[in-house]
């Protein structure tokens, strides 16, 4: 059952029923344009029915394996970057104990993080870490040429080998790439390293429901199978709803009816800390599927309140090219009320007896107000929980939206060409073979 509501009435003052018609007229063609694959990057549209081709034997792959490496790791290292990083992190911190590496009896696997930046101080801390703690890991690029995960992989596999002895390491790593190519697929085939294959019309921002998300996702204890079913859901709800009523439809043509507004920047903003890695892998999907030809939405995000004692003043009264889309959790998972004090000391006796959640919520509506009022438009997307179901529902509506408005601002969603520059500035600065003239080039500019 679809949960997930977009309550717009907070834009309505800011862009008028003819630009909002403008939108939601052309939403019945760019359903046609991802369903029937007519648009640019049509063959990226995987990510489309990735839960509903999902098989029973492959998920019950996927779980075998995540208990074979729990059983034997008190720590797994996910080894990847951008798409082949973020959505495994956004599930796993939405969904496990905020706390879970400081209360953790020793009974549960513990996830960490590699190759997701070149940081010296961060690989060897991690490298201490390891030291003293039985582990596994899994190598996630889709390339299998990337950088990152590339020098921290073999960073860590020398240490897994010099720890374990090179044939124990091998069954400590999984290897998630592309079927053919790649330096990773020849190396996880020389080693002969269990092996998972991610499809070619899958791109890496919209691979969490492959084995790129999965098996970090099921390593961590999470129940994969109804993080599937909610996205399921709202792919069946999709196909049925393909109009200008589907939540995601008024979410895609909120945001364009913004932009061409002049509403330039939009925050996702969550009061629920636990959702902040959602906000990071929204930021990948919407940044690099929209910013490009000179236009797009700049994709930023905060958490709430805690935010709002850094970022509130700029939101409030700052250039007003911002709008907010709010993920509202209706019923949070836990439940702690605030006691009366006899003495009253800290004068919070008139909210004694509240819950916090109760306090949280009223924050939120006090807020969403206030910035209403501040000339900041606010998009609302509430669920009615944080669950395994809810997050595979946001993940599907989120993706959807993604394709929808960036065909609606004419441009091709699946690509990324842009980030590609700064990478052959590094290559031709660290000498690698063929970038010479560049080097040269550089080389003067930075005299
Ligand atoms: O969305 C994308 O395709 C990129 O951001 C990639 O996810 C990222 O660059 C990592 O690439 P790879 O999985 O090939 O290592």
């Amino acid at each position: 059952m679809i949960q997930t509501k977009t309550n717009l009435k907070h834009i309505r003052s800011f862009v008028t029923d003819e630009q909002l018609l403008e939108y939601e007229n052309k939403i019945e063609n760019t359903f046609k344009t991802i369903y029937d694959k007519l648009g640019a990057g049509n063959d990226f549209l995987g990510w489309v029915t990735l839960p509903s081709e999902m098989t029973k034997d492959f998920i019950k792959d996927i779980k075998n394996q995540a208990e074979l490496l729990r059983k034997k790791s008190e720590v797994f290292v996910v080894v990847g970057i951008g798409g082949s990083y973020l959505g495994a992190r956004a599930v796993i911190e939405s969904l496990t104990h905020q706390f879970s590496s400081l209360i953790n009896k020793g009974d549960e696997t513990q996830i960490v993080y590699a190759g997701h930046n070149m940081s010296e101080d961060y690989l060897v801390e991690l490298l201490e870490l390891l030291d003293n703690k039985d582990y596994s890991m899994a190598v996630i690029s889709k390339s299998g040429t990337t950088t990152e995960p590339a020098v921290a992989f073999r960073i860590l596999k020398n240490h897994l080998e010099n720890k374990y002895g090179k044939e124990e390491a091998k069954t400590r790593i999984v290897a998630i790439t592309d079927k053919e190519r790649g330096a990773l697929k020849t190396l996880a085939n020389t080693e002969c390293y269990k092996t998972y294959i991610v499809s070619d019309n899958v791109g890496g921002r919209y691979s969490v429901l492959t084995p790129v998300g999965l098996l970090p996702i099921a390593v961590a204890g999470i129940d994969i199978e109804e993080l599937v079913n909610g996205a399921l859901a709202m792919e069946n709800y999709c196909k049925e709803n393909r109009n200008s009523d589907n939540v995601v439809a008024k979410y895609a043509v909120a945001r364009q009816a913004l932009y061409h507004d002049g509403k330039t920047n939009e925050i996702l903003v969550s009061y629920e800390p636990r959702l902040s890695y959602i906000a990071e892998w929204w930021k990948q999907l919407y940044g690099e599927s929209e910013g490009k030809e000179g236009k797009g939405i700049f994709p930023a995000s905060d958490i709430f309140t805690t935010d709002l004692h850094s970022m509130g003043q700029y939101i409030q009264e700052g250039l007003r090219n911002l709008f907010e889309t709010i993920i509202s959790v209706e019923k949070p998972s836990r439940e702690i009320r605030i006691p009366l004090a006899d003495n009253d000391l800290d004068q919070l006796n008139y909210i004694a007896g509240k819950r916090l959640s109760e306090v949280n919520r009223t924050a939120e509506t006090a807020t969403i107000l206030a910035h209403v009022d501040g000339g900041v438009p606010n998009i609302i997307i509430q669920i009615p929980e944080i669950s395994a179901r809810t997050i595979g529902e946001l993940i599907y509506f989120f993706e959807m939206g993604c394709a929808l408005s960036g065909y609606m601002l004419e441009v091709n969603p699946f690509d990324q060409p842009g980030v590609e520059a700064y990478k052959k500035n590094m290559f031709a600065l660290l000498g690698k073979k063929g970038f010479e003239e560049r080097a040269a080039a550089l080389r003067e500019r930075i005299k």
